[in-house]
């Protein structure tokens, strides 16, 4: 198995891998061979995580960063390339929403928005995707969109702008590397059960029943999607956007009961 991933002695870091998605990236990518830099805003948590990523006998080094100051991100990746070592890709987690009507929207929360889904995305790729070139080493990076960034994001427009921003950026990024053997990807999850958007009970499940599969997802569905662009299993795939989201983007259909197939096909008409 771990042959077929090709991880085994990478080195990856994972932005944002102190709980959640993050964590279930940081954790995937061990059990597959991987060494992992795990950054968070929260010390303590990337400290946990990468506690239980050594578990794997691999290395895990734990870095604090807040990825809306420039200059400590910046400072940062220098510091894990040096501490932890040369990397061959980078996931970055870091993401969340404001919510409010466009009307009412001020232009602090439009700006935080795309600094923290945007911008600090930009800054990372940068600066991974410049050792890699300089190195002439092949490398994989992926981030985490949003099915927000590919339909609509009514209430919480900066968010949608910034993630719709975040895979328009992918597809450049890709154009620009992928001639130097780095591939870059994005994933865009749906409805997610994290720690932070805990299950909801009865009530989720009435308000999922429309999608597709009828229910949010896991952060492990995110890990695996991140760990196959991250492998060896997507070696000709760049600039692309996967939408890990029970079929709400692929099939468009949310809120619609399906319809009701009576024995012989005849969606639900009465047989005369
Ligand atoms: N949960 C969902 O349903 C859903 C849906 C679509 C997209 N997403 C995207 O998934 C990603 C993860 O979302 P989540 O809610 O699971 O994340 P989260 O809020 O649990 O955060 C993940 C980690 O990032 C760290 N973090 C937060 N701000 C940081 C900062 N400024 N600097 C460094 N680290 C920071 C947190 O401490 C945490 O450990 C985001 O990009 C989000 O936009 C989530």
């Amino acid at each position: 198995m771990k042959s077929l991933f090709g991880l085994a002695g990478k080195r990856i870091m994972v932005i944002g891998g102190g709980q959640g998605m993050g964590e279930a990236t940081a954790r995937l990518l061990a059990s597959l061979g991987c060494s992992v830099a795990v950054l968070d805003l929260e010390l303590e948590r990337a400290q946990r995580v990468a506690a239980a990523c050594r578990a794997h006998d691999v290395s895990a080094v734990p870095f604090g960063v807040d990825v809306t100051d420039d200059d400590a991100l910046v400072a940062t990746i220098a510091r894990v390339e040096h501490e932890f070592g040369a990397l061959d890709g980078m996931a970055t987690i870091v993401g969340m929403a404001a919510w409010s009507p466009i009307v009412e929207m001020t232009t602090e929360t439009w700006d935080l928005d795309h600094k923290r889904n945007l911008r600090y995305f930009f800054l990372a790729a940068r600066e991974v995707a410049k050792r890699l070139l300089a190195r002439q080493a092949p490398g994989s990076l992926v981030c985490v969109a949003s099915v927000d960034g590919i339909v609509s994001a009514p209430y919480h427009a900066s968010y949608g702008a910034a993630k719709a921003g975040l895979i328009n950026l992918v597809k450049t990024m890709a154009f620009e590397w992928s001639g130097r053997g780095i591939r870059i990807n994005a994933v865009a999850p749906g409805g997610i059960v994290t720690p932070r958007i805990p299950f909801g009970g009865d009530k989720e499940r009435e308000s999922m029943a429309g999608l597709p599969m009828g229910r949010r997802g896991t952060v492990d569905d995110i890990a695996k999607a991140a760990a196959f662009f991250l492998s060896d299993l997507s070696p000709y795939v760049t600039g692309q956007t996967l939408a890990v989201d029970g079929g709400y983007v692929g099939t468009g259909i949310f809120s619609r009961k399906p319809p009701d197939v009576a024995p012989g096909g005849t969606m639900g008409m009465d047989k005369r």
